[in-house]
């Protein structure tokens, strides 16, 4: 994926992930209020999968890769506690009372992918749940304010890893932010760690994502037999956030971030 050319998308193109990001970010806020105790992952996967399909769009994780030997089998991913990513709904996992849930979506929207994920608490959290799930978060956003056209990819991990670290955490390596528009995963690749300096330039046109995966102890991951659900090797708790960026001649747009709605009087 990294020797790949990297896309430079056209402002009507942008417009294009614009509307892909806007999807994504209504389907997380849809999902949200069904993140209670006593929920399966499966019941969300199918109230996510019916809302994008009354959309006209859809979900680009079911079936991915097209042609692969292991595709991907439901229509987004539900990483619970211990999962760092990819987990895959099931009608026999129920969310418990103080389990932390990352959502992660992907709606294909007239051909352009709006990837995005937030982690939920289920009920009240722990202490260093809350504190984890609150600096992955932050994390997110380091990454998006170290983005700068004329910048380097380098930049974004150096950002994310500084800051995790610091709180006593550790960032993921085996996974990527990635560039994405009408292929789902695509150069450059993003990663939460590094050096500021390092890496591609960043050039007005590229749109990508930020993901950082941020583990409360160490970073090393593994992956299950199912070949996709990785988890933390120490099996604790690891959070995430993602947003699709757009980068402009004039910054950085973060085309998966619902607008707040200001209520008028
Ligand atoms: N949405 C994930 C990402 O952020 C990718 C999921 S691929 C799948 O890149 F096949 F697991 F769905
Ligand atoms: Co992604
Ligand atoms: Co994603």
């Amino acid at each position: 994926m990294d020797n790949e050319q990297i896309i430079l998308l056209s402002s009507r193109e942008i417009e294009k992930m614009r509307q892909a990001g806007q999807v994504a970010a209504q389907l997380l806020d849809y999902l949200e209020p069904m993140v209670k105790p006593g929920v399966s992952t499966l019941e969300l996967n199918d109230a996510a999968e019916a809302w994008t399909q009354k959309r006209g769009a859809k979900s680009a994780p079911l079936g991915y890769p097209a042609g692969g030997n292991n595709p991907f089998p439901k229509s987004i991913c539900t990483s619970v506690n211990e999962v760092v990513c990819h987990g895959i709904p099931n009608a026999k996992q129920i969310l418990q009372e103080g389990d932390i849930i990352n959502i992660d979506v992907t709606p294909l929207v007239d051909g352009y992918h709006g990837d995005t994920s937030r982690t939920f608490f289920v009920g009240e959290p722990s202490p260093i749940a809350r504190k984890l799930v609150e600096v992955t978060e932050e994390c997110l956003w380091r990454g998006i304010r170290a983005v700068r056209p004329g910048g380097k990819i380098g930049d974004i991990g150096a950002a994310i890893q500084e800051y995790a670290e610091a709180q006593g955490f550790s960032v993921v390596k085996d996974f990527v932010g990635h560039g994405v528009s009408r292929v789902f995963h695509t150069a450059p690749q993003v990663p939460h760690y590094g050096f500021r300096g390092r890496g591609k330039r960043i050039r007005p046109g590229m749109v990508f994502t930020i993901e950082p995966m941020i583990n409360e102890g160490i970073w090393e991951v593994e992956v299950m037999s199912d070949q996709w659900t990785a988890l933390t090797k120490d099996r604790k708790l690891s959070a995430q956030f993602e947003h699709t960026i757009a980068v402009t001649t004039e910054g950085v747009e973060v085309l998966t971030l619902r607008p707040a709605l200001v209520p008028t009087a």
